[in-house]
């Protein structure tokens, strides 16, 4: 199917231009000025944006977590991720204890099976280097197009690695070309200041933030940092949350470590004041590292303006506030950790953002899509607008007024992070390889669609090829 975009706004991380764009065989073969092509469809972009698909490095669906599984699994999730102009994403497999990384593979291969809407690779979160893989099969991944390895330094007794797995991990990473990518919080001072609050009987969910105080992540932080630098691998934190995780990364960047970090839509957002909501509601804002002080708002829009955080990601991981988060009703520890956001983020980010004055639209796209897509080892066949990447493009209307709500998103959560919010702009055709996914608000692709992307390694970039290649 050829497509012929007509009279948009180009928008890149470098440039901002008025164009048509040809797509033809799921590529864009063509960006020029009053292109006069026969196409099978034409659309009229003339007052819209014309941006890369956005691409989300930080995603977990159909994942079991905290007692029970997020709700939104691969079909949910990514229809969700569709219509909030997201057409590739790199979700998590976690090794499940005693189980081999192909093993683990395969059940989450099965997971997507036949549900895909979008594009999606996988990291490979390890969990035991002693009963299950080995590092031997670890440095395997690479080659199958696993390019990316994702350690828990929290979650004591559950997805949580010691320092050695940390490291033997590094190790592994710095000869394979793959990138380490960290939760940074320091899990065994958790597990037992949660221990403490319980002991005391605070059980609301607003000790769930208490618990989790910006030094633990801080700490973990800068031990990732170090530890990742004596290995030689390159490192990627995830969620940032506060000052002081920003601080030394944004020192280890200054000094030309490799080293990024990523923040999330919510922790621009949410603080300490909707976690201690009453009745219960705090509950719906319980993820983990915690929401913070409103202080760390600034923070967080000055180091993505600035160079010391590099990605925005979602981190979705949508449970019911009826029937899931409620688990936790008499003890916050019992409530699942996370939150959704997979459809939110460009809206948000282009609002508050671009419009508000805090990025400006280049950068909006570079935080969005590039350079996870640079990062993960997808570009340039995502993460632009350019001729020979994948047609993966999101017709964006800045004038258009939206209300976001539970009621009207996508995924399967029964509340929203951020219900009533009023944003102006917002994706009005959203297209994966030169296939319309979304227009006029419907979703018009069926499951299927999408596809499995091998990575290249870090640092390498993905060729571009006519099609998507299975993992
Ligand atoms: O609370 C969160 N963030 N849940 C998802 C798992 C993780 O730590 O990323
Ligand atoms: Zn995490
Ligand atoms: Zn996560």
């Amino acid at each position: 199917m050829s497509l012929l975009i007509k009279g948009g706004r180009v928008v890149t991380a470098a440039d901002d231009y008025i164009a048509d764009v040809f797509v033809d065989d799921e590529r864009i073969s063509l960006i020029g000025l009053d292109l006069d092509l026969p196409a099978d469809r034409v659309i009229d972009a003339r007052g819209k944006y014309v941006l890369p698909g956005c691409v989300d490095p930080h995603t977990h669906l159909d994942m079991p977590f905290g007692g029970t599984v997020t709700i939104d699994d691969v079909e949910a999730g990514q229809i969700s991720a569709a219509f909030g102009g997201t057409t590739c994403h790199v979700d998590f497999c976690i090794q499940p204890a005693g189980a081999t990384f192909a093993e683990a593979l395969a059940e989450w291969r099965a997971k997507a099976d036949g549900k895909q809407t979008i594009d999606m690779g996988y990291h490979m979160a390890v969990t035991d280097l002693v009963n299950g893989g080995t590092l031997e099969e670890l440095a395997t991944l690479p080659g199958q197009g696993i390019t990316s390895y994702k350690l828990f330094m929290a979650y004591k007794g559950a997805l949580m690695v010691d320092d050695e797995t940390l490291y033997r991990t590094m190790e592994v990473a710095s000869k394979t070309g793959a990138l380490v990518m960290v939760h940074a919080e320091n899990g065994d001072v958790v597990d037992l200041l949660v221990r403490e609050a319980l002991a005391a009987g605070n059980t609301s969910p607003l000790y769930h933030a208490l618990t989790r105080p910006p030094e633990a992540e801080g700490e973990a932080t800068n031990r990732a940092i170090q530890l990742a630098h004596l290995a030689g691998a390159p490192l990627y934190v995830v969620h940032v949350t506060c000052k002081e995780a920003v601080e030394p990364i944004a020192r280890a960047r200054e000094a030309g470590w490799d080293v990024w970090g990523e923040t999330c839509t919510q922790y621009f957002f949410n603080s300490l004041d909707d976690i201690a909501r009453p009745n219960f509601e705090g509950a719906k804002y319980v993820y983990s590292p915690p929401v913070r002080d409103a202080s760390n708002h600034d923070v967080l829009w000055n180091a993505v303006r600035g160079d010391a955080l590099s990605v925005i990601s979602t981190d979705h991981c949508a449970f019911l506030w009826d029937g899931q988060k409620t688990l936790g009703k008499d003890d916050f520890s019992k409530i699942p950790n996370g939150g959704p956001g997979l459809e939110d983020r460009l809206k948000m980010i282009h609002h508050f953002g671009v419009n508000e004055g805090r990025i400006t639209l280049n950068r909006m796209v570079e935080l969005l899509a590039t350079n996870p897509a640079k990062l993960f080892g997808l570009y340039p066949r995502k993460g632009s607008v350019a001729v020979g990447s994948d047609a993966d493009l999101v017709i964006f209307d800045p004038s258009r007024e939206v209300t976001i709500s539970a009621s009207t998103h996508h995924s399967k959560a029964d509340y929203s992070l951020y219900e009533g919010t009023k944003v102006t702009g917002a994706p009005d055709v959203v297209v994966l390889r030169g296939n319309i996914l979304v227009e006029n608000d419907e979703l018009v692709a069926s499951p299927g669609v999408g596809q499995f992307v091998r990575r290249a390694r870090f640092g390498e970039e993905l060729a571009q090829s006519k099609t998507a290649s299975p993992a």
